[in-house]
Parts: structure tokens; sequence; C-alpha cells
């Protein structure tokens, strides 16, 4: 028999990677390959602007994680980013049918599958798709929210509470034909930052009040979980490419500026910083200029300052008190390993920042540990699970048609 292999590919405006693991027997999943490979200017601000480009990146990534695997990958899971990715919750309400005049009829899944598709009774904008449904849990008649369904138990109404996550269609076309020209079949698509939450957070984080936020080349993908639920999805433009660019402003190269950022810059300890004087070549190459590091990094504070600036805002918009988030803020991507960003980070929004890695994973190498890597190990992760899920649905009951139609959106597309 076939082993159980999953495959995630996450396309970023940096890097593509691809990560490919395989279940045991135990319904554990262990990284057997990994790969990576520039997507060089074909991605930009997580939107795919490169058709040709784009799917020559992820031949690379999926190549190289292939040869590790030793496994040919058919089908594989994909993120997807990009302001146009957006989230909101959405609740449905049905009666439920009475046994006669004077009881109250039982909860049946038909009942809990009504009131799904009510919640998801909205008026989408033409250009945009529903991406993901998340369930966030049922009410029976004035009860505090249920999290599984109350399937059995006597109510008059029921209510589905859930998150949806669209995406602008084009872009989500585009994607599916990058991997397709990339010789693979998308069999699911999941928002960037619930993935790269799936790896990194832990179920208690999520239970308690958490957000992931995924700090990339060009884009940061925020989520936030409370009570073990998605609670708010966004994806803000920026990442560490704009602190890159702003370093550049002392009219150095782009690969000098990329070098100083992730040798120099210490956000927490600038104050500490002296005078010291670092050498940089110029545009061409053809002298050198002198810097001290206590110019580097106030260029890169200020810069940084903007984008935890634009976090900030993002939550408060969203309603997000401090005091939903008990776990903090756990940081992910490569942006994250900016030296001193978490602590100025918790200093500015007010709350603990930390560094997060993937986990929850069998890995025997230590390259996937990167923050880099969340994302694309979140999405092996989903698939695995989502995969497990609707096996045991069509054993045990109807409610398996949602999950069936959820994944054949994505089919239905082409
Ligand atoms: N050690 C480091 N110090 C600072 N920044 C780093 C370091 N390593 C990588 N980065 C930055 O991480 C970014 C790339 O991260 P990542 O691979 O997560 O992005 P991406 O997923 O391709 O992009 P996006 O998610 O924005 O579409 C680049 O801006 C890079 O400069
Ligand atoms: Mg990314």
């Amino acid at each position: 028999m076939n082993p159980e292999i999953y495959a995630g590919v996450d396309i970023g405006s940096a890097n593509v990677i691809c990560v490919v693991a395989e279940a045991d027997e135990h319904g554990v999943l262990h990284i057997t390959g990994a790969g990576q490979a520039p997507t060089s200017g074909s991605v930009l601000e997580g939107v795919i602007v490169d058709l040709e480009g784009a799917a020559e990146a992820v031949s690379q990534a999926v190549e190289e994680a292939e040869s590790i695997s030793s496994w040919k990958i058919i089908d594989t899971a994909v993120s997807i980013s990009g302001s146009h990715v957006r989230g909101f919750p959405g609740r449905g309400t049905v009666n439920v049918e009475r046994e006669d005049e004077f009881v109250s009829g039982k909860v049946t899944w038909m009942d809990i599958e009504d009131a799904m598709e009510t919640a998801q009774l909205i008026k989408l904008p033409r250009e945009s798709m529903v991406l993901r449904t998340e369930k966030c849990g049922y009410t029976i008649d004035g009860s505090s929210r249920l999290l599984r369904p109350p399937v059995g138990l006597r109510a008059e109404r029921l209510t589905a509470d859930i998150y949806m996550v669209t995406a602008d269609r084009t872009a989500v076309l585009n994607l599916e034909q990058v991997i397709l020209d990339a010789g693979k079949n998308v069999s699911a698509i999941y928002p960037a930052a619930s993935a790269a939450a799936r790896s990194v957070l832990t179920p208690d984080e999520m239970e308690m009040g958490v957000v992931l936020v995924d700090i990339g080349a060009d884009t940061t993908d925020i989520a936030v979980f409370h009570s073990g639920v998605l609670a708010h999805l966004a994806v803000i433009p920026g990442g560490g490419e704009s602190i890159t660019r702003a370093l550049q402003q002392i009219r150095i190269p782009r690969h000098e500026a990329e070098r100083l950022k992730r040798e120099y810059i210490d956000l927490a300890g600038r104050s500490k910083t002296g005078n010291r004087e670092i050498t940089v070549s110029s545009f061409g190459g053809r002298s050198t200029i002198p810097i001290t590091d206590e110019v580097v990094n106030e260029i890169a504070y200020r810069s940084a300052g903007n984008l935890i600036g634009d976090i900030l805002c993002e939550l408060k918009q969203a309603g997000i008190q401090e005091s939903d988030l008990p776990a903090g803020i756990v940081l992910s991507g490569g942006t994250s390993y900016l030296r001193g960003l978490s602590s100025v980070a918790s200093r500015i929004i007010g709350i603990p920042v930390e560094v997060g890695k993937p986990g929850g994973i069998e890995m025997s190498s230590s390259m996937i540990e990167n923050a880099e890597f969340a994302n694309a190990v979140g999405l092996v992760l989903l698939s695995h699970e989502e995969e497990n899920e609707y096996e045991k649905r069509k054993e045990s009951n109807p409610l398996g048609k949602v999950a069936s139609r959820i994944k054949g959106m994505i089919r239905k597309l082409r």
C-alpha cells in the first residue's frame, strides 16, 4: 500500500518553499523532503504577477523536495496571501422542527448543515470568492457557545457561527495556474496566516487568545485565535523588504542593505550601539561608504516601527483588546529573525511578543525549524487533518457533504 503523502507549497514574495511529509501507521506526520527557490520578482505583495517566473520557482522548490523525499508529488496544498485575502464572521439561525405542540425537536445533522449554509448567505463582490469556512461554534436557545455540533439535543432554534475567508477570484485562479504549470494539482488552498498558525501555535495558546503574525518580505499575515477558533484574519502590505528599502536610502545597493539588515541591525540594542563604523559598497561597487551602526539602526527602527504600528492598527480596527490576548503575539516568517524585533514590538503593542518556530511534526532536518518554513509545514498539517476529518465524517454522518463541497469549490473554478 502506498503511504499517505502530503505536500505543501508556500509561494511568498521572496521565496517558494515546498515541504513533503509522510504519515506513519500511527498517523504521525514525518517531513521527508523540503525545497526552496527565490521567486525573483514574480510575486509582488503576496500576489502572482508573472506566471512563468512563479511556475519556474515552484518547479525548482518542488523538485528539490521530491529528490530528498524520493516521492513524486501529484497534489499539493497551497497557501494564499495578499491584502485581497480577508476574513469576516457569519451567523445563521434555523428553527428546529418540533416533535409536537409541546415538545421541541432534536437537532439533526441536517439542521447543522442548514444553519451553516444560512451563515454563508452573504453578498460578496463579484470579484471575490469564499476560500474557507471555519466553524466557530453553535448556540441553542440562548445557551453559551458550544464548540461541538449539538446533534440530538432538544432545541427550538439553532445558531451556527462561522468565520469566512474570502479572496480575489483572479488571484486564486492565477495561483492554481502556477501550480498546474509546474505539473501539480491543487488539493486545497489555505490562507497563509492559518497555515503558519497551525504549525507554530499550540492549542492552549489558541484557546487563551493569541495572534500569529507572519512577517515575510512584502506581506504581513495576521490570524487571531480565541476560544480555540479563528476570530480574525487579515493581510497587510509590508514586511522585511520595506526595511531593506529604507536602508537603501543611504544610497547603497540592495544586497548591501540586505546584508546590513541581517548582520548589523539590533532594534532592541540600538541605544547601546556606539558610533561603530561599518563599511558598505556604494552603487556600482566602485567605492565604499563609511556609515555608523547608530545611523543604520535608527533607519531600520523607524521602518520596523511603521510596520508594528500597522499591525497594532489592524488589531484595534478589528476591535481586539489586549485582554483578548493573554498568550500575546507569536511571530513567524523570515523577518521574525530581525534582531530585537520581538522586544520592540512588545514595547509598542504592550503585550508579550515571541518568535515561534514550526512544530507538531517529526522532522529530521533542522532547516525546517526555520520561521520561513512555518507556512509550508502548516499546509501539510492542515491537509492531513482535513483528510482525516473528511474520512471520519464520510463514515459517521452526512455532514461529509459539507467537507466535500468545500473541497469541490476549488475544482469548480476551472
Ligand atoms: N536573519 C534575518 N534577519 C532579518 N531579516 C531576515 C533574515 N532572514 C530572512 N530575512 C527576511 O525575511 C524575508 C523573507 O521571509 P519569507 O521567506 O518568510 O518571505 P516570503 O514568504 O517569501 O514573503 P511574503 O510572505 O511577504 O510574501 C526577507 O525580507 C528577508 O530579508
Ligand atoms: Mg510568506
